[in-house]
């Protein structure tokens, strides 16, 4: 194991209340999208506080000198479909040379237990530090099968980004995975009888995209 993982809740202002205007009822599915996107932002700055820095040689007009820039761009991001295709724009905007890849998972509204369905990760995949997203951690059963086709392809530098997580589904996917990092906009109180979050915000998929 590289490292050891740790769990960062976001408790900016802007974020909590934007993650707060996503959870109402009345939030139509465009201003849900759109604050999806602004959300992700936010906390991809958040995230990628400790990214490793390079020094390098620039002119600017006045002089030669030295800066810093990004070490390399080897970041990929992985959305678990698919709700968390919603969160790919938001990333983008900040990372725009990022690669994507995609997993299919949907919960068994009898067991709860996650399905996979679809795995297209890129093909350098275990030399990025990687960044799976998805809106709800609940259980934790879809972003820990996600993170186990991850590691089968032998890549270390794995974190999870979610908006709202229950209790129950950071331990598990602490207890899982200790060694990623897990970035988190808001942790909720308990999961329902339906293995739902509450408050949370409903399915976040049907949320995003107008299902239901
Ligand atoms: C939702 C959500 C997560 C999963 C979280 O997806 O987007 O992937 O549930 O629940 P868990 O932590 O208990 O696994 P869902 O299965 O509803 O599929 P969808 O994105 O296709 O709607
Ligand atoms: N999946 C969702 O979309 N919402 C929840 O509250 C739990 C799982």
């Amino acid at each position: 194991m590289n490292r050891e993982g740790k769990v960062y809740v976001f408790d900016h202002p802007l974020i909590q209340h934007k993650v707060t205007l996503m959870r109402q009822t009345s939030t139509t599915t465009k201003e849900f999208r759109e604050l999806a996107r602004e959300v992700v932002t936010l906390m991809t700055f958040e995230a990628t506080r400790d990214l490793p820095l390079k020094d390098v040689e620039i002119e600017t007009p006045i002089t030669k000198c030295t800066m810093k820039m990004l070490a390399g761009e080897d970041i990929a991001i992985v959305p678990i479909l698919r709700a968390g295709l919603g969160f790919v724009d938001g990333m983008l905007d900040l990372i725009p040379n990022a690669k994507v890849g995609h997993i299919g998972l949907y919960r068994d509204p009898e067991t709860h237990e996650p399905v996979e369905y679809y795995c297209k990760l890129p093909a350098d995949i275990e030399k990025r530090e990687v960044f799976v997203v998805d809106p709800m951690l609940a259980t934790g059963g879809s972003a820990i099968a996600a993170i186990d086709f991850i590691k089968m392809r032998h890549v270390e530098n794995i974190n999870f980004m979610c908006l709202i997580a229950a209790p129950e589904g950071i331990e598990a996917l602490q207890k899982a995975h200790p060694d990623v990092n897990i970035y988190i906009a808001a942790k909720d109180d308990h999961l329902n009888e339906h293995a739902y979050i509450v408050p949370g915000l409903g399915d976040a998929g049907d949320r995003l995209y107008g299902t239901k």
